[in-house]
């Protein structure tokens, strides 16, 4: 008989998202002692701490303890066996962005071990690998939860999935999904004012730490493009991957091939004359553009991409680098249930994995 009043955790990757996730499981351990949560493996891509006896890895000062650690971490099937064979149910808390962490989910999932992740990979990726998970799960009762996969810790997911379980028909979801998008474009085109320059604003976007080193992987519009597939699938629709529908991205195509993040930066000044056009063009209707995602579920159609909005729309009228998300469904009719907030952010995304983890717990 398996215990019930311990729970095993093994966390994969301590950066941004996965130090605050450790401070919030410290402390959710302290205040909930039972059933205990045993911290039984934790690792890096390079390093690792656990104990073959499954003896609990002292959680006090575990950054500083890992990072000296002289232990490799165990191939990921190998992280799956000793998960399965430990002592009490596990939950392996999947705190990268890498797809072959993402890949493991079924074989976690069908021998017993529950998921819950940020990591938006496994749930984006091929159709395939999104019913081998489900299927998985079903099949041996484990679970996997991944809100902070979309919109970081704002209740995006839960709300998708509860609109849908209870019985009502979602019509249409549109949002602002990248805080990245977000700040650039509430400062390159604000609802009052003229704002920047656009090269100026991604340049100011980048040194405030909002973008990727290089701010390509944001433009692109894939990151957009992967929760717009969750959340579409979420919904109903067969999306195959994040690439089977129409995606805008905002690269000129001269400058696709920059060889560094720099460079692209260096030499985007002379091309600000289109976004400019495009920012001009939405003026002259009294309008502002913006970065958006919809899914029309009716028509099965999602895309990605620029759209002009009225300034008193909730979209055009967003601030900082929030997110925003309209669920506009049968019971809600012409209002949308509108989630908003912050989207991203080591403290609320980890928040997001932190309340699936007690989600998970309570289901044990
Ligand atoms: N940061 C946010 O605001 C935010 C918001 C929403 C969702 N998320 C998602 O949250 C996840 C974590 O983001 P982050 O910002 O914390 O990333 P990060 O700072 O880059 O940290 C990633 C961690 O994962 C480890 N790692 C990467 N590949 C690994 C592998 N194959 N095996 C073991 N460890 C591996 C890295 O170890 P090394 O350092 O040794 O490579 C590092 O510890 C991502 O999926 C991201 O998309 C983040």
């Amino acid at each position: 008989m398996a215990n019930t009043n311990q729970v095993f955790i093994a966390i994969i990757g301590v950066g941004g998202v996965g130090k605050c996730f450790l401070n919030q499981l410290k402390s959710l351990a302290a205040r909930k002692p039972s059933p205990k949560l045993n911290l039984c493996y934790i690792s890096t891509s390079r390093k690792a701490l656990y104990n073959d006896d499954y003896s609990e890895v002292n959680m006090e000062g575990v950054v500083d303890t890992l990072a000296a650690s002289s232990k490799a971490p165990l191939a990921l099937p190998k992280i799956v066996d000793y998960l399965a064979a430990a002592p009490a149910k596990a939950i392996l808390v999947d705190n990268t962005s890498s797809q072959d962490v993402a890949d493991l989910y079924p074989l976690a999932l069908s021998r017993g071990v529950s998921i819950v992740t940020p990591n938006k990979k496994a749930f984006s990726g091929s159709y395939q690998l999104w019913q081998d998970i489900f299927t998985a799960a079903a099949t041996s009762g484990a679970k996997v939860y991944h809100e902070s996969s979309v919109g970081a810790g704002l209740p995006v997911i839960s709300t998708l999935k509860d609109l849908v379980e209870t019985g009502d028909r979602v019509t249409k979801i549109e949002g602002v999904f990248s805080g990245t998008m977000s700040f650039l474009f509430n400062s390159f085109a604000p609802t009052q004012g003229r704002g920047g320059a656009w090269s100026d604003e991604v340049k100011k976007a980048k040194s405030l730490g909002y973008t990727e080193p290089d701010p390509r992987d944001d433009l692109n519009g894939l990151d957009v493009a992967r929760k717009l597939t969750i959340l579409a699938r979420l919904a109903g629709l067969q999306v195959e991957s994040p690439t089977a529908f129409p995606v805008q991205s905002l690269i000129p195509k001269e400058l696709e091939s920059c060889s560094s993040g720099d460079e692209f930066l260096e030499k985007l000044p002379a091309f600000d004359k289109q976004m400019e056009e495009t920012k001009a063009e939405a003026a002259r209707e009294g309008k502002v553009v913006r970065f958006v995602g919809s899914i029309d579920v009716g028509a099965n159609k999602v895309k990605v991409g620029l759209e002009k909005f009225d300034p008193s729309h909730p979209i055009a009228a967003l601030k900082g680098s929030d997110n925003i998300i309209s669920f506009y469904t049968e019971r809600y009719g012409s209002n949308p249930l509108i989630v908003q907030g912050a989207g991203a952010g080591g403290e609320v995304t980890a928040m997001g994995v932190t309340g699936d983890l007690i989600k998970v717990v309570a289901q044990m």
